[in-house]
């Protein structure tokens, strides 16, 4: 067996990768051994400490379903979902902000008439939601966008039992009209943890963190000839704004959203009480790429 200390270790398990052929993997897999290693020899990693943390990623994996993704959320709260975005778009130009997919996409959604209640029989203030689809300074037309949020209590409709049988609610997708334009009605989002009964939650736990996300709607819009956009619009105001369990918040991102108490709302009907407009212009970046992929699908194909 060959000699080692802990530095030409390292270079040992870098040699044993020399025939990769992939140039890609080859990179992948060198810089993870090294920043792994270093991260051992930084910290002097206990062995009870280490077969903690494969007890802790075992554990995430097994709270894993077709409908719970708790790598994502790791991931997430660790900062690199939204590192993995930040890397991947460094220049906007004048684009509209990325954030986080989060692992409440269930893949493409149902198409629904412009001015559709997304929420119906759902209780919450009403909202009228009127976005417009825009890129090189041009309304673009034709253009799929996927809408979803959590209801009042926290939850999206994959969370709940009913979503087996009842299929979805708060989530929608619109096809933009002539002028780049659609619009839906909802009810306002609220601010809501990520789920906490998980290994994820035992990290909040144990490092004084708070799970809470500011209230915000997602939009994923996916226009040809343009790079797919995956973003939230952010209710003005919220309390988490600046604290976000999952480091999703950009300014340009944050809307003001109205309260308006006429008792007719965009869509003709009258509300019984208050009522919110909400209306944001997504800029889409001359480009390619592909529109994620649900990882909750992969899991159940
Ligand atoms: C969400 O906004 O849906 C979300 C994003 C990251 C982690 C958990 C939830
Ligand atoms: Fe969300």
């Amino acid at each position: 067996m060959s000699q080692f200390n802990d530095r030409t270790l390292t270079q040992q398990v870098l040699d044993s990768f020399a025939n990769t052929s992939d140039p890609r993997l080859k990179t992948l897999i060198s810089e993870l051994v090294i920043s792994l290693h270093e991260f051992v020899r930084k910290t002097n990693l206990t062995f009870e400490e280490w077969d903690f943390a494969i007890d802790f990623l075992t554990r995430t994996g097994q709270k894993c379903t077709a409908t719970r993704q708790e790598f994502i959320l790791l991931s997430d709260v660790l900062g690199v979902s939204i590192l993995v975005d930040a890397v991947n778009h460094r220049s906007r130009d004048d684009a509209t902000e990325t954030t986080v997919l989060g692992p409440f996409y269930v893949g493409e959604h149902k198409p629904m008439p412009h001015g559709s209640d997304i929420a119906a029989g759902i209780p919450g203030e009403p909202m009228f939601v009127n976005a417009r689809v825009t890129g090189r300074g041009e309304p673009l037309a034709n253009v799929p966008v996927d809408v979803w949020h959590a209801d009042d209590d926290g939850f999206y409709d994959c969370q709940r039992p009913a979503y087996e049988t009842q299929g979805a609610s708060l989530r929608a997708r619109f096809i933009t009209g002539p002028d780049g334009e659609f619009s839906f009605r909802t009810i306002l989002p609220c601010s809501y943890p990520v789920p906490t009964d998980g290994p994820v939650g035992q990290l909040f736990a144990a490092t004084n963190r708070h799970a809470m996300r500011p209230a915000h709607v997602h939009f994923l819009v996916n226009a040809p000839g343009f790079e797919p956009l995956v973003t939230h619009v952010f209710v003005e105001g919220d309390k988490y704004l600046k604290s976000d369990a999952v480091f999703g918040v950009k300014d340009e991102l944050v809307a003001r959203v109205k309260r308006h108490d006429d008792p007719i709302m965009p869509d003709g009907s009258s509300p019984s009480g208050p009522w919110h407009a909400m209306s944001y212009e997504f800029r889409l970046r001359p480009g390619t790429g592909h529109a994620p992929q649900p990882l909750m699908a992969a899991a159940m194909e």
